[in-house]
């Protein structure tokens, strides 16, 4: 009963704050960064930081990039132009906050001025935080939600080596908090770096699992921004682009990882995506991965790519004909066939691609217990920030997460392919417009 009152408090209070939100986002100025793109972007990358004159770059990395050798050329070129610089090696998978701790101290220890990130989404997003603490002098839970430091970061530039996240051109840091298993956003659009290099060389020796993990997470951004609510031509440009980018060439990259073009591909689909959902946002796939990946520690690629084909399959029908124009760009389909057959195309299309990649149906650490918990903070969580073509109810989360469940006797029973009659299409909702708002749900985390 509580959850029955909650779901139509939201489906009729927060759509007319989410519409104000979407409109204030529309009009955003967002930084977009000066892109270099191509096998050694990566070293003209540091010959312009060199040349800006930087007192002393903080290089925030992790220690297998630095073990494979990765950055290497690029502390020569920095050396050769006689650039000073610290390198802060020791980031983890999702930016835990202790480990922001220690960068943030040593990046004030040694008089730093700029921040160059070379690494995945979680090595860039530490990076950004740290220069928002050092510039604020806040600790970084501080700093989660909107725009929470007075001080602009200093400079940030981004050589992302995984081809996923986006961050790179994105308003967002994402961080995990080890005491609350919870993973946190902090956005400020001055956190948009002001250069990056999408080098593709660099990706050669990314493994296959998480190429085809962090390939997903760009898929899954660029279909979120593609069927949310603040969708604008431009961001739907660049989402509909990154989708046949990525149908093009992520099979390719998983299996060939050496194939320059299919790397440098995936690099720009994954920039496109990240263009298209800081300015369009994500959905409800996000808002359930993100509790799976502060739960169980699941990679955020490999969660979104396991709840991406349910969602999709619970939300068709209030996104049909978005859905068959996603088949026509990835290829699956014409434009002209039916509609519905189009939409049905696209989703089964997503499965195929994860199961063409490796990527499981099921998520191995689910648990059974968990699943109510889960799916009440995955709706707040879309609740508070999410421009979903469809209001998720409790309910219909947790049969969606039913069906995720490994081997378990409830999968099988899980409705997964219709959407459960308490979800209301958002579309349907608008006439309930008039209806007095509900008092709105404090957000309980805000991530992306
Ligand atoms: N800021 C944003 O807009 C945004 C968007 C989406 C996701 N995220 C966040 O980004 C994080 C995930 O980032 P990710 O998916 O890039 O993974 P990651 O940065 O955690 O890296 C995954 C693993 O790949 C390794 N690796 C990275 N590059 C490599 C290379 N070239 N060769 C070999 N190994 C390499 C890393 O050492 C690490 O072990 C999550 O915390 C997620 O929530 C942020
Ligand atoms: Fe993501």
């Amino acid at each position: 009963m509580a959850n029955l009152i909650g779901d139509m408090a939201r489906a009729v209070g927060l759509p007319r704050l989410k519409r104000a939100a979407g409109v204030v986002t529309r009009r955003l100025p967002i930084p977009q960064p000066l892109l270099m793109v191509g096998p050694g972007a990566s070293l003209r990358l540091a010959q312009a930081v060199a040349n800006f004159g930087h007192r002393k770059v903080f290089v925030v990395t992790d220690a297998v990039i630095v073990k494979l050798g990765l950055l290497q050329p690029v502390l020569d070129a920095l050396s050769a132009a006689d650039a000073g610089f610290v390198v802060f090696d020791t980031v983890t998978p999702d930016a835990p906050i202790p480990v922001i701790e220690s960068g943030i101290a040593r990046y004030e220890a040694k008089g730093c001025d700029a921040l160059l990130a070379f690494g995945g989404g979680s090595v860039m997003d530490a990076a950004k935080v740290i220069g928002l603490a050092a510039a604020n002098r806040k600790h970084p839970r501080e700093l989660v939600g909107y725009f929470k430091g007075l001080r602009a970061p200093p400079p940030i530039y981004a050589v992302p080596t995984t081809a996923g996240t986006g961050s790179e051109v994105t308003v967002a840091a994402v961080i995990s908090d080890p005491e609350t298993h919870q993973k946190l956003v902090v956005a400020d659009t001055r956190l948009v770096p002001r250069i990056a290099a999408l080098d593709p060389a660099l990706m050669t020796g990314l493994p296959a699992p998480i190429t085809a993990a962090t390939g997903m997470d760009a898929l899954t951004h660029a279909v979120e921004a593609y069927l949310g609510e603040w969708g604008t031509p431009y961001t739907d440009r660049m989402a509909l682009a990154a989708v046949a980018m990525i149908y093009r060439q992520l099979p390719q990259a998983c299996t060939n990882g050496r194939d320059l073009e299919a790397r440098e591909q995936m690099a720009l689909a994954s920039t496109y995506a990240g263009l298209a959902f800081t300015r369009a946002n994500v959905g409800n796939v996000h808002a359930i991965a993100h509790q799976l990946g502060g739960r169980y520690g699941t990679p955020h690629g490999l969660a979104n790519a396991i709840v991406l084909p349910a969602v999709l399959h619970w939300c068709a029908p209030a996104v049909q004909g978005k859905l068959a124009t996603l088949a026509v760009r990835a290829g699956v389909g014409k434009a002209g066939e039916e509609e519905a057959e189009l939409a049905r195309r696209f989703v089964a299309s997503v499965e195929d691609m994860n199961r063409a990649i490796g990527i499981p149906a099921q998520l191995a650490a689910l648990r059974a217990d968990d699943i109510p918990a889960l799916a009440a903070a995955a709706c707040a969580e879309a609740d508070a920030n999410y421009p979903v073509p469809m209001v998720m109810s409790a309910t219909a989360c947790e049969s969606l997460l039913l069906g995720l469940l490994p081997e378990s006797p409830k999968a099988a029973r899980a409705p997964r392919r219709k959407p459960a009659p308490e979800s209301v299409p958002v579309k349907a909702r608008k006439v309930a417009r008039d209806v007095k708002a509900a008092p709105t749900r404090k957000a309980t985390a805000k991530r992306r």
